[in-house]
């Protein structure tokens, strides 16, 4: 019986005059019952005794009707009057163990827990799930100290994926901040596959609270959630399943340039929208660089206009370059209206290392957000893995010195750039690249060595940034396999910057600049006749065996 609990769509009432206003709970959590929500926890802190059990008695008899268990928030007494399903306790209430030698093994005891210790104190004790949290802040839940962040779910899933049979056998719920607009991307990204476990452990639902409790109509907001939890998020809607090496390495290089040929043709055909909110240090430029590759730029900063372009087929560049705090409030709701409407996104964290300010911006940025891509040097992709909870394995020892954090000096060997890669796109399961002379980029499954390019192109302002537009253009072409139409991108780029340095009217970075624009034109326009022999110079390598180069750990 216990162990036929669905925990997917979980709700915890709230009797606050802020979220319940003046409606009658019972009516409330009758609607979220026939919208779909799969388990209820009573939580009132503040009635008396007599209220709590006359309460829980109507609530109970609803749930029943519908075949849900209730839960009692706190209250093994009043759990005990009722004779429902179970309890769930906080930290500061009852013992687990004594809930369970009161109620007895059949009753489900839950534990809210927001670090790896209470994890596992709870599971030895015997909790049979977890409540796992804050994931955001909430009206009701300011308290910063036990804010974990999608960060601190993860850690804590792993802790008990490695640790014991119990552990790994406990189920979780991760609460604090979920309702519609978030709730699909949490699910997406704390289901990230894992070398190492086949099947490895992720949250077995979402707790939700105001987004049901406080909501209009409660019965269409735990539909609308329902509806969410069982479908695919936007972003993943249009990509196909993940892709997997062809066996010779000749046969995927060969497939990739072909694929990369018809990606440059969508680009070309379908013209579609780069959406930039950016600096506006290279503006012209990138503009320029869009029109040449076949794609429609179009400036706006104003993050209120998202919601009408993100519907246009197009894709969002954010580029950190200059951060302010109104700036990201304008990244934040473009970013939403995109990953509300699959629109892809690409991040470009422009010197994300280089002040507190844009740190903290990225972090908050990735705690909120799914990116299509990120692409960085060696420096700034490290900042994604710290935004990403991670960081050095040698951090501390004063070796991140000699790795040359403060020095220009290069921070990873090759090989090591080819494992934080593929590490950081299976854990943000999106397309991540790190660029250098040779570019390092991989979807976590498949990871590419690309060399093609020129030191022009270190020697202009902007070519980073304009990348990063030309990646938007072409996944919003082809957003069937995201990981090949990036890599089609970064080729055209780099390929027309190596023809158009070659060319005698050439003397240097000032006139490449004109000549880059010219090549990327005639790639484009080469493609458009039919032509495929620009692919011929492209250096490509699968790099199929990552080394797990132990470079980075959990924060
Ligand atoms: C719980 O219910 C949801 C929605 O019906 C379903 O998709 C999911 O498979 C169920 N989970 C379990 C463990 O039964
Ligand atoms: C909880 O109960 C267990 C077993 O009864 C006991 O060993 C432990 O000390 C108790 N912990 C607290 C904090 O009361
Ligand atoms: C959903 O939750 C997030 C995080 O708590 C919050 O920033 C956002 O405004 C909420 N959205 C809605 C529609 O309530
Ligand atoms: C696009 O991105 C670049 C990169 O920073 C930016 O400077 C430019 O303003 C953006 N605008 C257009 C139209 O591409
Ligand atoms: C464009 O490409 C063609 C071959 O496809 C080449 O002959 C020509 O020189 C290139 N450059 C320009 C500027 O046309």
């Amino acid at each position: 019986m216990k162990d036929q609990v669905n925990y997917s769509l979980y709700l915890v009432t709230d009797s606050t005059e802020a979220i319940l206003g003046s409606r009658d709970l019972v009516e409330v959590v009758e609607q979220a019952l026939l919208g779909g929500v799969t388990i209820v926890q009573y939580r009132d802190k503040s009635s008396d005794t007599g209220i709590l059990i006359s309460t829980a008695k109507k609530l109970h008899e609803k749930c029943k009707q519908h075949n849900i268990p209730l839960l009692i928030n706190d209250r093994v007494d009043v759990a005990l009057a009722v004779g429902c399903e179970g309890v769930h306790l906080g930290q500061d209430d009852m013992n687990i163990s004594e809930a369970r030698r009161i109620l007895g093994e059949d009753k489900i005891i839950g534990a809210t827990v927001s670090s790896i210790e209470e994890a596992r104190v709870a599971v030895v004790r015997g909790a049979d799930y977890l409540g796992i949290g804050t994931l955001y802040a909430t009206n009701t839940k300011k308290n910063t100290k036990d804010i974990i962040g999608i960060n601190g779910i993860r850690k804590i899933l792993r802790f008990l994926d490695t640790a014991d049979e119990a552990s790994k056998a406990v189920k979780t719920v991760c609460i604090g901040g979920v309702n519609a607009s978030n709730l699909q991307r949490i699910i997406y990204q704390l289901s990230a596959p894992s070398p190492t476990a086949s099947k490895p452990k992720t949250i077995d639902g979402v707790a939700i609270v105001s987004a049901i409790v406080g909501a209009p109509n409660p019965k269409e907001a735990s539909k609308h959630l329902f509806q969410l939890l069982v479908s695919p998020p936007p972003f993943k809607a249009t990509s196909n399943e993940p892709h997997f090496w062809l066996e010779k390495d000749e046969d995927e290089v060969t497939h990739l340039l072909a694929e990369a040929i018809k990606a440059t043709k969508a680009v070309r055909d379908k013209s579609p929208l780069s959406h930039n909110m950016t600096n506006l240090v290279v503006q012209n430029f990138a503009a320029n660089v869009a029109l040449a590759i076949g794609a429609s730029p179009i400036m706006a900063n104003y993050g209120a206009e998202a919601p009408d372009l993100s519907k246009l087929g197009g894709a969002l560049v954010i580029n950190m370059g200059t951060v302010t705090p109104d700036g990201l409030l304008n990244y934040k709701q473009a970013i939403a209206a995109y990953n509300a409407a699959g629109g892809p996104i690409v991040l470009d964290p422009v010197g994300a290392g280089a002040t507190s300010v844009r740190r903290d911006a990225l972090q908050s940025l990735m705690a909120t957000s799914y990116f299509d891509v990120i692409k960085g040097n060696e420096r700034e992709i490290l900042q994604v893995a710290r935004a990403s909870g991670l960081t050095l394995q040698s951090e501390g020892s004063g070796s991140s010195q000699q790795r040359g954090v403060d020095s220009g000096k290069a921070l990873f060997s090759l090989p090591e750039k080819a494992y934080v890669v593929s590490l950081l796109a299976r854990r943000e399961r999106n397309v991540v690249l790190m660029t250098g002379a040779t570019d390092f980029i991989s979807d976590g499954t498949r990871t590419y060595a690309l060399s093609n390019g020129h030191a022009y192109l270190g020697l202009i302002t902007g070519s980073g940034c304009t990348l990063g537009t030309t990646i938007s253009a072409y996944i919003a072409a082809s957003p069937g396999d995201k990981l090949l139409a990036a890599v089609a991108g970064v080729l055209h780029y780099e390929i027309a910057a190596e023809m158009a340095a070659v060319r005698g009217d050439v003397k240097g970075p000032g006139t490449f600049v004109p000549a880059f624009l010219d090549e990327l034109y005639n790639v484009s326009v080469a493609v458009g006749e039919g032509k495929e022999d620009w692919t011929g110079v492209a250096k490509v390598q699968c790099i199929k065996d990552v080394v797990d180069a132990g470079l980075l750990k959990e924060l």
